[in-house]
């Protein structure tokens, strides 16, 4: 019934149907760098030069650093190339950069 709470720690939906957006709201991200990217606890990610580095990105989230928790064993490949593309999409500037594909997230992960 109504607006049970939709698995905040993964930001999965039962039916699998998932945006970055929606990630970014339920994971936590948006807890420390606000709505909508202005920073907070954390920095801003709106206007960010690092992220449109898609290897400092994904690092980032993958394996956190200096107060920010590591999210690479929370999310899937999958659901971190959504999240990282939407970031990018978001805040990264109009500059086009190359998408954010899985390889990007194995090499990320160091495999
Ligand atoms: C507990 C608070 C917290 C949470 C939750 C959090 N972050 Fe962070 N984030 C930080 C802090 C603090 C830094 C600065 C890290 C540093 O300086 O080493 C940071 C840095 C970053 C950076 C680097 C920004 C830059 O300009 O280089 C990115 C990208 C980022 N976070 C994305 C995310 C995403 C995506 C999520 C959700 C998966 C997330 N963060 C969740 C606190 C948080």
């Amino acid at each position: 019934m109504a607006t049970e709470n939709a698995s905040p720690s993964s930001g999965n939906s039962p039916d699998g149907e998932q945006t970055g957006a929606a990630i970014y709201a339920s994971i936590g991200c948006a807890g420390c760098h606000g709505d909508a990217g202005g920073g907070g606890r954390g920095p801003a990610l709106n206007g960010s030069l690092g992220i449109r580095d898609a290897g400092h990105l994904l690092n980032q989230i993958i394996n956190g650093s200096g107060g920010m928790p590591a999210f690479g064993d929370v999310l899937t490949d999958e659901q971190i190339v959504l999240l990282a593309s939407w970031i990018r999409d978001e805040w990264g500037g109009r500059l086009p950069l190359p998408d954010i594909t899985l390889e990007d997230v194995t090499a990320a992960r160091g495999g």
